[in-house]
């Protein structure tokens, strides 16, 4: 594998390997004896906002050896109209690898084609891999195994993350239920696409019934802040909250790629009585990134 571009493209195989991968990098944190990246310099090319994924990437390429250089897409000639093809064949001649987050697909695809070398998608407005690799790490991590488990997403049903889960689910044969309202839903084609065991339905309650894992993501993502109105209103009661802890039964792992937005997808009660998972969560960012970066063959 050159590139990590999605989930859809991976087969089970791949992200298997790449959990199991986190794991040894979580284990073996610190200076790591082998420096696979040494000699290496990555570009990081961010046109939306990051916390989480630009910290993990930037720590987790130091840790391997090499050199993060962050670029913000305003701040370079992208931000004034170069073309991405363009971009893509400078730094191609002047780096190892690349990490992108942007809007289009297509940029992340253009780039990895034009620039030749390796390039990671660190969100994009149809997948976030990244984010659900880590996720799914967490839940083995957690739950020993994906196996038999149950994931709800509750919240917006078409974003760049549950999009991902969908096809983590289809791939790896875990059952995933998506509450949404109808506006808000994944395409029926998409899942049909995707194949598996993915329910949609409007019905928080009934997405949560005995699920392992409750799930949510923000209701406005990034670029989308012009619907911010329209979006809170049609969102309202997509949330994770006790009611829905209560629908799951027994203890599920609750579980947030933030940032959180207290009384909007979670409130602040359910949040910070799940705090230790959450958190976990965003530390494994780092591991899987990690793994990620020492598998892409360049
Ligand atoms: N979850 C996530 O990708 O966070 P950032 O937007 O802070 O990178
Ligand atoms: N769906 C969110 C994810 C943030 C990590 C967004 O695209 O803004």
């Amino acid at each position: 594998m050159k590139h990590l571009l999605n989930i859809e493209t991976l087969e089970a195989s791949q992200i298997n390997e790449i959990l199991a991968r986190a794991a040894e990098m979580k284990q073996t944190r610190g200076p790591h004896q082998e420096r696979p990246l040494a000699g290496e310099c990555w570009a990081l090319m961010f046109s939306k906002s990051s916390t989480r994924t630009r910290l993990s990437f930037e720590v987790g390429i130091r840790e391997l050896g090499g050199q993060p250089v962050f670029l913000a897409a305003n701040d370079i000639q992208l931000g004034r109209g170069e073309p991405i093809r363009d971009t893509a064949r400078v730094m191609g001649r002047m780096v190892d690898g690349a990490v992108i987050r942007t809007y289009a697909q297509g940029d992340v695809e253009e780039f990895a084609a034009m620039s030749g070398i390796r390039t990671i998608n660190a969100l994009t407005d149809e997948e976030h891999p990244c984010q659900i690799l880590s996720d799914l790490f967490t839940i083995v991590e957690k739950r020993g195994s994906l196996d038999g488990l149950t994931v709800a997403f509750i919240g917006d049903g078409d974003c760049n993350v549950a999009r991902s889960w969908i096809w983590a689910a289809a791939k790896l044969g875990f059952t995933l239920r998506i509450a949404a309202p109808s506006r808000f839903q994944p395409p029926a084609d998409l899942v049909a696409r995707a194949g598996g065991n993915i329910h949609v339905t409007t019905d928080v309650l009934a997405a949560s019934n005995g699920a392992d894992v409750l799930y949510t993501d923000v209701w406005i993502s990034m670029g989308k802040e012009d619907e911010a109105a329209f979006r809170t209103a049609q969102f309202s009661g997509y949330q994770i909250n006790q009611a829905a802890v209560s629908a799951a039964g027994g203890s599920p792992l609750v579980m947030h790629c933030l940032p959180a937005y207290r009384g909007k997808e979670i409130t602040d009660e359910t949040f910070e009585a799940n705090a230790q998972t959450i958190f976990d969560q965003a530390e494994n960012r780092l591991h899987t990134q990690k793994a990620v970066l020492t598998l892409l063959e360049a």
